[in-house]
């Protein structure tokens, strides 16, 4: 009788461990899929299917599959928030990665602060990000390292001496990026001739255009997203400006040239990855990529693939899916082998990265070089 008791709970004890070994580790990604800055969205996606895909392959974490839960905000304001309670609560995710636009991250920070789970921006360079508390990390460099790249760039590089800044007023990377450039910029010696407004969903940009002609810049800075710089670059070729284009990492799409065509042509921008000059692990990936997308890998895609590799790490460094021992091994990282370089995670959350120069030549993207901080 006891024999056949015994047998019995151990019957059900391996169903029960059967189970649990074949559940998913869940990992909630929510993104710009659709709408304005669907492109991030695309690049970004792209990136986590393939780290994810990848890690299964080689047996998933802890023994169990990873599952990404996709969320898309269609490049919304406020749906990121949902996106992220909607991860936590309702697929009780182990960490959350995203998003790509600082504002957007910003949104969902508080909300995975609050209930304690740890989220993973791969993008997001605003300072401010990551100060929302101590659940939030990022594997990217921060804006006042990447405005000073550019401005040393452009005045030393270029040795250009007047700059006009458009900055898209609702977003904070765009307002923070260009107090950063202009901080360096007039530090080195330059001026900054012309600050000039818009807001996130406008096209028509001439009217900022021609204030700006007016200021005789031999530098047009532009600290936001594609659509915009392609908007704006063709804009101001039409009103005969002809200073050079700068641009931060918001310009990383491939429909940037798509929507700017040749009047992009001479633009210079920042960004996180170049596909030039890398270790092994890192041709790999662009090859696996590119089999997979039939394209190259982007700085997003980069720093994705990335991201779920390194909250992959952090459960397994963990030992479990407990949400607070995640977070504790994530702010434990130190030389991660990414793909877009070494990663460790700072005091404040941030990681410390190289940053590249993509110029616009002959209608392609051409790498320039790398600022390492
Ligand atoms: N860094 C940008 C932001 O914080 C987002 C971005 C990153 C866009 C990388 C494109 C490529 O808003």
């Amino acid at each position: 009788m006891i024999l056949r008791h015994s047998r019995i709970w151990l019957f059900v004890f391996l169903t029960w461990a059967a189970a649990r070994a074949a559940e998913p580790v869940k990992v909630g990604f929510f993104m710009s899929i659709t709408g304005r800055d669907a492109s991030f969205g695309e690049a970004s996606l792209r990136g986590a299917r393939l780290a994810v895909d990848e890690l299964n392959a080689a047996g998933g974490v802890l023994g169990r599959p990873l599952e990404l839960v996709v969320e898309d905000n269609r490049s919304q304001a406020g749906e990121s928030a949902t996106a992220a309670k909607k991860l936590i609560a309702r697929d009780r995710v182990v960490a959350l990665i995203g998003e790509c636009s600082s504002a957007r991250t910003l949104e969902a920070a508080p909300v995975a602060q609050a209930a304690g789970v740890p989220l993973v921006t791969p993008a997001s360079t605003n300072p401010k990000v990551t100060e929302t508390g101590d659940a939030i990390f990022r594997v990217c460099f921060i804006d006042p390292f990447q405005g000073d790249v550019l401005a040393t760039f452009a005045r030393k590089r270029l040795n250009l001496k007047r700059a006009a800044l458009l900055v898209d007023a609702g977003s904070p990377y765009s307002v923070g990026l260009a107090d950063y450039f202009a901080r360096t910029f007039k530090a080195l010696g330059g001026e900054i001739v012309a600050t000039q407004k818009y807001s996130g969903a406008d096209t028509d940009y001439r009217a900022q255009l021609t204030s700006i002609r007016a200021a005789a810049p031999d530098a047009l800075f532009l600290p936001g997203y594609y659509v915009s710089a392609g908007l704006v670059a063709k804009q101001a070729k039409q009103l005969g400006l002809t200073a050079t284009l700068l641009g931060g990492d918001g310009f990383e799409a491939p429909q940037l040239l798509e929507i700017g065509g040749d009047a992009l042509e001479g633009a210079y921008y920042s960004t996180h990855f170049a596909a030039e000059n890398r270790d092994a692990a890192s041709r790999r990936f662009v090859a696996a990529y590119q089999s997979r997308f039939g394209a190259a890998p982007n700085g997003l895609s980069a720093l994705t693939y990335d991201s779920v590799r390194l909250v992959a790490d952090a459960v397994t460094r963990a030992g479990s899916t407990d949400r607070a021992a995640v977070r504790s091994a994530l702010a434990a990282t130190r030389d991660f082998p990414g793909v877009t370089g070494r990663t460790s995670i700072n005091a404040q959350r941030d990681a410390e990265k190289s940053a590249a120069i993509i110029a616009v030549r002959g209608g392609k993207l051409q790498f320039v070089e790398v600022i390492a901080p």
